[in-house]
């Protein structure tokens, strides 16, 4: 077989996505025991007790195929936010629903505008449907540069992503910034506004995508429970989108696309809004303590609105294995010159703060 004749030619350009480092291996690298794992912007507690108690209550279900549509969780999603649940979508993970909704939207030549550096996923879908990239770098402050993003848009524009707060540099763009690029976006733009992060932000300028959803428009809001609800390894996301396009993504999507312990551990995290303040409240706590560590330390940072803080570093690769050494696990990218720091329990604060001095101290300043 002639494998490169077989397989699309768009897809040559990709590779799998590379998660961060497993704890066993950095368990076995650095010699420790204690890993703290700052890598994937997951939860570092588990998730909430109903949910667990849901989960288990499913368990003994698993012989059944899940409720094809998730539609109890559907159902819960459009009660609390007032969205009918033919606005709905529930996925595998917001992940599942970015590349659904770029299949059932993007033709080949299309082009799709997204900020640089953002989620790695927004180049992935756009690759694999054969569209075209308008990387739009983030301005000087790594925010987005809504006003470059706009001028970025043509006839050709089928989709628009944004992401805010923005992964990997924890920064968010305004509402006065949004209102301005979201008056002027033209009408045949599909905008994908994802708030994976959403629940984490605390800053009063920060626009909330869901109040620009409307039924008849062109915006979509994507959600997810990975984050501050600790269900990463579940997979399940959500969304709000027109009724033809949940339509058109229910039509290409897996017939089970989320399983029903996802689906219920899901449903039962919704009830408990006191337990995601406690969550943010205690983000907000370690986020102030690494500040102020990085600043005694003379590192430069940028102000996050989510679970992770971006550091700034001349020696990224340097750095990072550094932080390895001593059994913390941060993301890296490359030779950009940052890293992505989660930010976890009180105890990961410290050890985090301890490792960058170990590393100052050992290159001089980073
Ligand atoms: C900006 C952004 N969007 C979407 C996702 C996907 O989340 P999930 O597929 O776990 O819902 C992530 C995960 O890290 C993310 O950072």
């Amino acid at each position: 077989m002639d494998w490169d004749r077989m397989i699309r030619e768009e897809l040559g350009t990709l590779v799998p996505y590379a998660p961060g480092l497993r704890e066993e291996q950095v368990r076995e690298r650095s010699g420790r025991d204690d890993i703290c794992k700052l890598s994937s912007n997951e939860s570092p507690f588990g998730p909430f007790p109903a949910a667990i108690a849901a989960m288990e209550r499913e368990l003994a279900e698993l012989n059944r195929y899940p409720e094809g549509a998730s539609l109890a969780l559907k159902e819960k999603l459009s009660a609390r936010h007032d969205v009918p649940v033919e606005q709905i979508l529930v996925g595998s993970g917001s992940n599942e629903l970015l590349r659904l909704i770029a299949q059932a939207v993007l033709r080949p030549g299309d082009e799709v505008v997204y900020a640089w550096p953002s989620f790695i996923v927004y180049p992935m879908v756009t690759t694999m449907f054969g569209a075209v990239h308008v990387k739009v770098p983030l301005d000087a402050s790594a925010t987005h540069d809504l006003d470059a993003m706009l001028a970025a848009v043509t006839d050709k524009t089928r989709l628009v992503f944004l992401c805010n707060p923005n992964n990997p540099t924890g920064t968010y763009y305004t509402r006065e910034a949004f209102d301005r690029f979201f008056t002027r976006l033209p009408e045949h733009v599909l905008l994908v506004l994802d708030e994976a992060y959403f629940e984490f932000v605390t800053a009063p300028e920060y626009p909330d995508g869901l109040t620009y959803y409307e039924a008849g428009g062109r915006v979509v809001v994507l959600r997810t429970f990975s984050k501050i609800y600790s269900l990463a390894g579940l997979r399940v996301g959500y969304g709000f989108a027109p009724a033809p396009l949940v339509h058109a993504v229910d039509c290409i999507r897996e017939p089970f696309n989320v399983n029903s312990v996802a689906q219920a551990a899901a449903a039962a995290s919704l009830d408990d809004d006191a337990e995601v303040s406690r969550r943010r409240a205690e983000n907000q706590e370690q986020k102030t303590y690494l500040y102020s560590g990085f600043d005694r330390l003379g590192i430069s940072w940028v102000p996050s609105e989510t679970n992770f803080v971006w550091v700034k570093t001349e020696k990224p690769v340097e750095v990072f294995e550094a932080l390895l050494g001593q059994g913390v696990i941060v993301r890296g990218f490359g030779n950009v010159p940052a890293l992505r720091v989660g930010i976890g329990t009180a105890e990961d604060s410290k050890r985090t703060i301890e490792a960058f001095e170990a590393a100052v101290a050992r290159f001089g300043s980073i």
